[in-house]
């Protein structure tokens, strides 16, 4: 029969130690649980530019199509990489302020 006597953690690792009868022991490894920590009611944008009502980045490139692209960076675009205008919707419900790259044909 055999028992857990002590658990050491180590980065990446957590271990286990095995007391048998008779006093021989096993060491057992096995990888840390990953644990993912998301930030409730605060929105995509934490804290770039927070003074300003909406964060637009222009870029000048010379190869577009189109005079003005614009691209999401709130992630919630049905378009993406495309901005289709989400982002007006996600900034009212949580009072955050992304706004899509535009990038200008020059
Ligand atoms: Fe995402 Fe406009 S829809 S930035």
């Amino acid at each position: 029969m055999a028992s857990i006597v002590s658990m050491v953690a180590a980065p990446g690792f957590c271990y286990s130690k095995s007391t048998m009868v008779g006093g021989a022991s096993t060491v057992t490894a096995r990888p840390r649980r990953l644990v993912v920590v998301r930030a409730e009611g605060q929105g995509i944008n934490p804290d770039i530019r927070k003074v300003e009502e909406k964060v637009v980045d222009a870029v000048v490139v010379t190869e577009l199509s189109k005079p003005l692209t614009a691209y999401c960076r709130c992630w919630r675009s049905k378009t993406f990489p495309l901005c289709d205008g989400s982002h007006v919707k996600h900034n009212k419900a949580t009072g955050d302020n992304v706004g899509p790259l535009l990038l200008k044909k020059q």
